[in-house]
């Protein structure tokens, strides 16, 4: 029977280049975010290329949104044995003395609070199919600081925080958690959602790069370690372009 994986921020990004994949390596993919449309794209393209998915519009903010993602992955055809939390992002780059207290506060909510809403509403179909699997992807900012990143890693170090008592709290239980944590990676709108639409801000943040991560080689890791003998449980991944051997070291051209 077709397993089922639920990508949450799928409708953009990493989150859709995981739901591609994840359709290619032979899963059902509920692809859940906020933007309708964005999701419909998705899914006619997958289905174009042979795969199957169904949208499912979900804010992960929402006690009802979420409850509506777990009915329709009750409805799912087939188990549902892959969860990966990623929908989230960052707001601003303001140092703690000035940064608004409503960026921080979207930060902890979709990035934490999503992906324990998330990740409690699934919890008992991922353990009924015998091998679930929950990714958590959160950042390296989840263990090292940076000026201006203040509430992005406060945010993303709590997300961290969540998977690894997850993963103690379900040992010995039928459920393994992966975390990912990527880097300098170039998406079309995770610079556009934190310099507030700011186009030349958000392509700064590459300039001189030659070759940043792109979403498709996230999806990959996710796909390698939830593709693992269900026995073997990646802890934590942690992927960086090649220019960027730390935070603060990141090689530029020009
Ligand atoms: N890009 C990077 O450099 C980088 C590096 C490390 C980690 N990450 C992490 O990777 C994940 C994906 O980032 P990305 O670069 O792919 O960013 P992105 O393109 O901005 O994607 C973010 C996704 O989250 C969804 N989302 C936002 N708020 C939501 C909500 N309330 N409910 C449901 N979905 C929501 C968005 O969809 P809707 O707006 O349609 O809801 C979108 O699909 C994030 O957790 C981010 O923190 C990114």
């Amino acid at each position: 029977m077709t397993s089922v994986a639920i990508v949450t921020g799928a409708s953009s990004g990493i989150g859709a280049a995981t739901a591609r994949r994840l359709a290619r390596e032979g899963f059902h993919v509920l692809a859940a975010a906020r933007r309708a449309d964005r999701l419909a794209d998705l899914v006619a393209g997958i289905e174009r290329a042979g795969g199957s998915a169904t949208a499912v519009t979900c804010d992960v903010t929402s006690d009802e949104s979420v409850a509506g993602l777990a009915t329709a992955a009750a409805q799912a055809p087939g188990p549902v044995t892959l969860l990966v939390n990623n929908a989230g992002g960052a707001r601003g780059l303001d140092p703690v003395e000035s940064g608004s207290v409503g960026d921080w506060q979207w930060m902890y909510d979709v990035n934490v609070l999503g992906t324990l809403r998330v990740t409690q509403a699934l919890l008992p179909a991922l353990e009924s199919s015998g091998a679930g699997t929950i990714v958590v992807v959160s950042s390296t900012a989840c263990f090292t600081v940076y000026e201006g990143g203040g509430g992005y890693a406060a945010a993303k170090h709590a997300q961290t925080a969540v998977a690894g008592t997850l993963r103690l709290e379900l040992c010995g239980r039928p459920v393994r958690v992966v975390e990912i944590d990527p880097g300098m990676v170039r998406t079309d709108e995770f610079g556009l959602v934190r310099f507030d639409g700011d186009a030349d801000r958000a392509a700064s943040v590459y300039a001189g790069v030659a070759e940043p991560l792109v979403a498709e080689d996230v999806a990959d890791c996710i796909a390698w370690c939830a593709t693992r003998p269900h026995h073997v449980n990646i802890d934590r991944l942690v992927v960086r372009p090649l220019a960027q051997a730390a935070q603060h070291k990141v090689h530029r051209v020009g």
